[in-house]
């Protein structure tokens, strides 16, 4: 199939023709004629290369209720993702070459995007045993991430450990950096607002103190540490000391840590119950700095669907976690590029090209040009919509953005030159 993308601007620059021709994109430029292609009108459209998704709950196999890997790459791809990493914390954990391998294989089944599972640190997540991180390497879906997310690797020893073994074939271990016994019944952040809501308050320092420890193990061991959902202006002040040292550690942040603060708590709705917690407005601010400065090297959504009666319930019982896929770049739109803090490109950077990197996928975030796949995702940079949960693809509905109106709109994606969106919907 030959298609012809017509007066799009590549990372938001001037209006230029994309000619896809099978999975290539084969030439860019003005003016293009292609006898038989399919013409698409983008007039103005920003083009991108699809969007990489580091930290995505899927939840198959074993909480369907909540998404399938299905519903979850379908709203992966009307938020412009092309790849999404599908974290290990499913029932059973994918601790296993068997379950990593299901999960890859549900994901080209579905063939909305590519995902690629993350492979669990530790047996069962239990924090005691690393489990099979070669094997999984070895499968079928070659996994170089490896993540117990939800849990943190607390066990110096076994983090230590899994650096060593992961080395070997240029994997990376994606901690989630919470020290237990510092956040044991935490509800949300500690501070003012969890004080004068008299609930459990989630100390900055329990992030803190594992990223400081990890970040010196990455560094004695000479491998690569990815930081999870770094949420605090204490954590962004580590993470710049290793990288002055020239250590291997890369960071993600969350769309809803750069837009929104523990003051939603006051609400008591659970929608905001989310781990790490939302922190406070000079967090907020140190996270966006960091993402602008490159401290903070990508945005991974830690999309967390969870079924209704786990989530709307008081909210010491409800599940930590919220919807990302869909509203993610919207909302790094709302908060990074319409204030000016980072361009159409270093969007396209943080969003694309930095997470293809630190997962080692290499047909993924390639720069939009002759030769490279034809992998992008058209935007209405214009468009504004109010986010409506009803309307999204996802099987869950804890969406924090309910109600709210944001930027730039999806309108089509493309993976290897087959869309998998075409004027908003799936293709
Ligand atoms: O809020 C969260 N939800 N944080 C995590 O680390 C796990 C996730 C989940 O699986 O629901």
């Amino acid at each position: 199939m030959t298609w012809l993308l017509r007066g799009v601007r590549v990372l938001g620059g001037d209006a230029a023709d994309i000619l896809i021709s099978g999975d290539r994109i084969v030439d860019v430029g003005s003016r293009l004629d292609a006898v038989g292609a399919q013409v698409l009108d983008g007039d103005g459209l920003v083009a991108l290369p699809g969007l990489v998704d580091l930290h995505t709950h899927l939840r198959e196999p074993g909480r369907e209720d909540a998404e399938t890997v299905d519903s979850g790459t379908r709203a992966a791809a009307l938020g412009g993702f092309t790849a999404v990493h599908a974290m290990a914390n499913t029932e059973p954990v994918a601790d296993t070459a068997g379950v990593v391998e299901q999960v890859w294989r549900l994901g080209r089944e579905a063939g909305h995007c590519d995902v690629h599972p993350v492979g669990a640190v530790t047996v069962g997540l239990a924090g005691e045993r690393l489990a099979e991180l070669g094997a999984m390497a070895d499968s079928a879906a070659r996994v170089r991430v490896f993540s117990d997310d939800g849990n943190c690797v607390s066990d110096a020893q076994l983090m230590r450990r899994a650096l060593e073994y992961v080395k070997a074939f240029d994997g990376v271990i994606a901690q989630h950096a919470q020290e237990p016994r510092l956040t044991a019944s935490a509800q949300m952040n500690e501070g003012v607002e969890s004080a004068r809501l008299g609930l459990a308050g989630w100390p900055a320092v329990a992030e803190e103190a594992i990223i400081a420890r990890d970040v010196l193990l990455a560094g004695h061991v000479g491998s690569r540490l990815h930081v999870c959902h770094v949420s605090t202006a204490g954590s962004v002040e580590i993470l710049r000391w290793a990288k002055s040292k020239g250590w291997r550690v890369t960071a993600e942040v969350t769309p809803h840590h750069l837009l929104l603060t523990d003051e939603c708590a006051a609400t008591y709705d659970p929608v905001f119950k989310v781990n790490p917690p939302l922190r406070t407005g000079e967090d907020v601010e140190a996270v966006r700095a960091a993402l602008a400065d490159g401290t903070i090297d990508c945005v991974a959504t830690d999309h967390a669907p969870h079924a209704l009666e786990d989530k709307e319930t008081e909210w010491a019982a409800a599940r930590p976690g919220m919807l990302g896929l869909e509203t993610a770049l919207s909302v790094v739109v709302a908060t990074m590029v319409e204030p000016g803090r980072l361009t159409w490109g270093q969007l396209a950077d943080r969003m694309s090209m930095t997470p293809a990197l630190i997962a080692g996928v290499a047909d993924q975030g390639r720069p939009l040009a002759p030769g490279a796949p034809a992998t992008l995702t058209l935007v209405d940079s214009g468009a504004h919509w109010t986010v409506d949960p009803s309307q999204q693809a996802s099987r869950s509905r804890n969406t924090p953005f309910a109600g709210r109106r944001l930027p730039a709109r999806v309108t089509a994606t493309f993976l290897r030159g087959r869309p998998t969106v075409l004027d908003g919907k799936i293709a």
